[in-house]
């Protein structure tokens, strides 16, 4: 088989230690590993199958050899590295904002739109974390019943900020000290509806990030997402309550069947039991989880869920990776 020289942008950030860590789980075939950074971490050591490999700065030169790099140090990282690593003839699969809605780059989630892949021009967008779990669910919904609305509101975890958001809520349960602060008030006990930055239309970059990032990855324009993203003092992933009108009648029972059956997905759905998604059971975990499913007599082919993900893993690092292996894999 063959193997491939792979760098890591970001690595040692929240999302790039655990992109090495899925690598290495995966056992994807990897030549050598390249880790770059900021000038910050440059010697720090972090191990892959075994060996310590060291942090490298990351330059323009960084890309030479490398077939394959997946980037997560954020947007303004990406427009300035994506494009210098893409014209040396490295495929980039981007986990920041930087290029999702560019009509020219595939935005892609392997169970909603693998074949989105083979469109790259050396870019590939990796999407938003909050999104990614969402689609999963709604592209079987969409197949069979035609998706019309979604009205989600999110309960996303401080690791979707980053080292920075996980720090503050260590310090603010006494775990840790001398962190700056990462969110505008305090996390602990608390819940902060405002996650990314405030748009004029009073609606958050993160709650556009759910709208159109949706269409795109399930290819359908006519799909209508009303979103309120909140961030909550949670560590092991985000949760999603999720009412979707869909086009055609739906028997409940067909409903869990086609999701149980639907690939990414585990339904936790025993209420009598207590057994419904949450967080910590989501953690360092691959699937997306989905239960509360049940039928909203309110609207016509309305269903309520609620779905749960890893958004360091399935939001992120496992999305990245399982784009790596589709690539490599080819067109079906
Ligand atoms: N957290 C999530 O749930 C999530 C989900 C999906 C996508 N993402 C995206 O993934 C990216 C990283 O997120 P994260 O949560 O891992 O953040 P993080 O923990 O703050 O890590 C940021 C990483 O970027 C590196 N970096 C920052 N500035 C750099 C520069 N000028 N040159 C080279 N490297 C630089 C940092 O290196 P140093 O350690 O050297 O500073 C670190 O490795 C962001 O674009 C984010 O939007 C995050």
């Amino acid at each position: 088989m063959k193997q491939y020289e792979v760098a890591v942008v970001g690595a040692t950030g929240l999302v790039g230690r655990k992109m090495v860590q899925v690598l290495e789980e995966k056992k994807f075939p990897v030549k050598n590993l390249t880790l770059l950074a900021s000038e910050r971490s440059v010697g720090k050591e972090i191990t892959f199958n075994g060996e310590k490999i060291k942090v490298k700065k990351l330059t323009p030169e960084s890309f030479k050899g490398i077939e394959i790099a997946i980037f997560s140090a954020g947007a303004t990282v990406s427009k300035e590295f994506g494009p210098i690593a893409a014209k040396q003839g490295t495929v980039v699969i981007d986990n920041s904002s930087a290029f999702r809605m560019d009509p020219e780059i595939p935005l892609v989630v392997p169970e909603v739109n693998r074949n989105d892949i083979f469109k790259h021009h050396g870019i590939i967008a990796n999407p938003n974390c909050s999104t990614i779990q969402m689609v999963v669910v709604l592209k079987p919904l969409h197949d069979k019943y035609r998706v019309k609305r979604v009205v989600v509101s999110t309960y996303q975890s401080v690791t979707g900020a980053g080292q920075k958001g996980v720090d503050q809520l260590d310090e603010e349960l006494g775990k840790k000290a001398g962190t700056t602060y990462k969110f505008p008030h305090k996390i602990a006990f608390n819940c902060l509806p405002h996650i990314d930055v405030f748009r004029d239309d009073g609606y958050t970059k993160e709650e556009y990030k759910m709208i159109f990032e949706t269409t795109k990855i399930m290819g359908d324009d006519s799909i209508k997402v009303s979103a309120t993203c909140v961030r909550v003092p949670v560590f092991g992933g985000h949760s999603e309550s999720v009412n979707v009108e869909m086009e055609k009648g739906y028997d409940l029972k067909n409903v869990f069947e086609l999701l149980k059956k639907s690939p990414g997905i585990i339904v936790e759905d025993d209420p009598a039991k207590n057994i419904y998604p949450m967080p910590l059971n989501a953690y360092d975990k691959d699937e997306v989880f989905v239960g509360r499913i049940r039928r909203d007599e309110t609207a016509p082919n309305a269903l309520n869920m609620w779905i749960v993900s890893d958004n360091i893993r399935k939001g992120a690092a496992t999305n990245a990776v399982q784009i790596a292996e589709e690539l490599i894999k080819g067109r079906d």
